[in-house]
């Protein structure tokens, strides 16, 4: 029989279910990805799990605002969210919802043999709940507001389930002294550390004030708490009570956010010690992608979308700059600058060039095939040692969940080989059976460079390396390739090059920032579907007596549609253009109630200073965004004039009072 591959298995936190997925969540799944990737070219059976969390006080909220009842809501939320991993290219193992059976069985049943075991018991408790972080706060900012997420905590008083966390304090600091790797990275293994220390307050695992949660069998209306939920989906998607079947459970490697650490290192090895089942071997906490140095939220307006950029830049561009650009672990800033500066740089200019000067020139020199080397030179021989030596230091990076410096140490084999091409310059050789030799040598050495790179970037590029593989003339998959037997000197000569593929097509940085931000505003702020009383002109409903003929293919609206948009008189009072943004102007205008920040995209046509002191048409109550990084509230009225859409703003022929509404 044939011996079972070494397992792993990792996981995401599942996510919430009332929001929608922007650059945050989607760094923690780019992250399992690669490593669900990586894992399996080091010859592992690999499972990486994701999905919803779908219960709770927000959910119920939610759903009622939407007007439908919740399970039909969180049933569309989890296909949202599925389908972006989709889109992205990201295929989980498993994605779990915490309103399947197999959970909910897996959930009851964890309960119950926390509680055959002794570590369960009824109690009261009143405290200051925060319901949009669903947890009890022990220690709120002044005005009772959440520590975490500044909202006002309401205060709660019910009969709850309790679990003796209290009882977990030395098994949990034995456990973590005999598993020094179990929390990474040190900084925060230290924090929990000192945390147990501090001593341990028993635990309310179960709500009687939420109706939408897993009912506890039995003690109704009592139902579990989201974080009791939610962390059983680790073993729900391995098989729940039938975990040994599968033979995926313990997990290797949660990957979390900084954000819910203690959840992961204190609670939930806690539950698993009383329920006497095997504890998760690690927990990587990484940190937060920033927006102008503030946690993301769609409230604050400065959240990432991930679709837009894939639209834009494909998605090995976002993965490799999530993953280049920040060391794991630390937070650190999103910028749509430094996004396309390194796409640009890297990706264009490094890899995409590498890989299509390389196969231009076999294509020019030998036919389209792979040459033969002649003899070396020490500059060949250097070439090939640097990068048989970084491959075992990418592997090590990988191991040590040092993406960034993996990434580094491929790129810098990328510039060596670049420098290579320039100081050899095969271009400049003749065709003598001499220098058609050094030709040879000259472009096999590259073309194996660039093998191993593609190899070894494949787990963060898996898209583009596919098509470098392609490109080479490989047969198979790039994925299916043993990192462990990589070596320099793998590559046949006489191969066949495959057909020329479109990589990483050089981008305008200004022009790809300002499309990937209309896109990103449509998603924000979609607008709104025609109504049903909108019926298009043409149609003969419209087109009867009394019906003005709109132009075609746009909608009508009534009335009270016209209403609900606020245009007022504005005065612009400063003008100033953005740097790096070519289109926009940012301006200042007084709208009589308030002085009002507002992008315009007329730089190319108006002259800051003359605009200043000119009254203008303001859409007031348009939903604030950010156009290059600068908030916008509100929107100048232009007629846009012409094929290429010349803005011509609009104006008074008399003086008119500012503040006036237009209507
Ligand atoms: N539902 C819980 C997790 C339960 S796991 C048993 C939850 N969901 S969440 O949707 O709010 O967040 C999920 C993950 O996204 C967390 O790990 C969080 O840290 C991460 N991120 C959310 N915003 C983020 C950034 N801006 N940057 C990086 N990751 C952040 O918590």
């Amino acid at each position: 029989m044939a011996e079972r591959k070494e397992k792993f298995y990792l996981t995401t936190p599942i996510y919430y279910t009332n929001g929608l997925p922007h650059i945050g969540h989607t760094y923690t799944t780019v992250v399992a990805d690669m490593i669900r990737r990586y894992k399996r070219m080091r010859g592992y059976e690999v499972v990486m799990t994701t999905g919803t969390d779908e219960h709770g006080v927000n959910v119920e909220r939610a759903a009622k605002k939407a007007g439908i009842p919740e399970s039909e809501y969180v049933a569309k939320m989890a296909e949202t969210w599925r389908a972006l991993w989709d889109e992205l290219g990201i295929a989980a193992d498993e994605f779990v919802r915490t309103t399947d059976l197999q959970h909910v069985r897996t959930v009851q049943w964890l309960f119950k043999l926390c509680r055959e075991n002794g570590y369960v018991y009824k109690g009261h408790y009143t405290g200051l709940y925060c319901i949009f972080d669903n947890a009890f706060v022990n220690e709120p900012k002044p005005g009772n507001l959440c520590p975490d997420c500044d909202r006002p905590l309401e205060t709660v008083t019910e009969e709850n389930y309790f679990f003796k966390l209290s009882a977990f304090q030395k098994p949990l600091l034995d456990f973590y002294k005999k598993n020094p790797d179990f929390i990474q990275p040190e900084a925060r293994r230290n924090e929990i550390i000192a945390f147990v220390e501090g001593g341990l307050r028993d635990l309310s695992i179960t709500r009687t004030t939420v109706r939408w949660g897993i009912p506890v069998p039995g003690e109704e209306p009592h139902v579990f708490y989201v974080w009791f939920d939610a962390l059983s989906a680790y073993l729900s998607a391995v098989g729940g009570p039938d975990f040994a079947k599968r033979g995926m459970w313990p997990a290797d490697l949660h990957l979390v956010g900084k954000d819910i650490i203690r959840f992961h290192t204190v609670y939930w090895p806690a539950f698993l010690m009383a329920a006497m089942l095997p504890l998760p071997k690690q927990v990587w906490s990484h940190g937060w992608f920033l927006m102008d140095a503030a946690k993301m939220s769609k409230s604050k307006g400065n959240v990432v979308l991930p679709r837009p950029i894939v639209n834009m830049l494909g998605m090995d561009a976002l993965r490799y700059f999530l993953l280049r650009e920040v060391v794991f672990g630390q937070d650190g800033n999103f910028s749509y600058d430094a996004l396309v500066t390194r796409y640009n740089s890297d990706l264009a200019n490094g890899l995409g060039n590498l890989a299509s000067r390389t196969a231009a020139l076999i294509e020019k020199n030998f036919g389209g095939k792979i040459p033969k080397p002649g003899t070396y030179k020490p500059q060949d021989d250097a070439l090939a040692k640097e990068t048989q030596a970084a491959i075992g230091e990418v592997l090590e990076r990988y191991e040590k969940m040092e993406f960034a410096r993996a990434l580094e140490a491929i790129w810098a084999v990328i510039a060596l080989a670049d420098k290579y091409l320039t100081s050899e310059q095969p271009w400049a050789l003749g065709n003598s059976p001499e220098e058609q030799g050094r030709k040879g040598t000259i472009l096999w050495t590259t073309s194996e460079l660039l093998r191993i790179v593609t190899v070894l970037a494949h787990p963060v590029l898996p898209q583009s390396t596919e098509k470098i593989w392609t490109l080479l003339g490989q047969s198979g998959s790039v994925a299916a390739v043993p990192l462990d037997g990589l070596r320099w000197g793998q590559l046949s000569p006489g191969t066949q090059l495959g057909k020329a593929q479109t990589l990483f097509p050089r981008v305008d940085k200004n022009e790809a920032i300002e499309r990937i931000e209309a896109m990103a505003n449509e998603e924000l702020n979609p607008a709104p579907a025609p109504t049903p009383a909108a019926t298009p002109a043409h149609t003969p409903a419209a087109a009867g007596p009394g019906a003005a003929a709109a132009p075609a293919g746009i909608a009508q609206i009534g009335i009270d549609d016209f209403t609900k948009v606020e245009m007022r008189v504005g005065q612009v009072k400063t003008a100033e253009r953005i740097v790096g943004a070519d289109k926009l102007l940012k301006l200042t205008v007084d709208i009589g109630t308030e002085i009002r920040q507002i992008c315009a995209g007329i730089a190319q046509f108006y002259e800051p200073d003359a605009l200043v002191g000119r009254k203008v048409v303001v859409v007031a109550n348009l939903a604030p965004r950010k156009l290059r990084g600068v908030e916008s509230n509100g929107m100048i009225v232009a007629a846009s004039v012409g094929p290429e859409g010349r803005p011509v703003l609009a104006g008074f022929l008399e003086d008119v009072e500012i503040g006036s509404r237009l209507k």
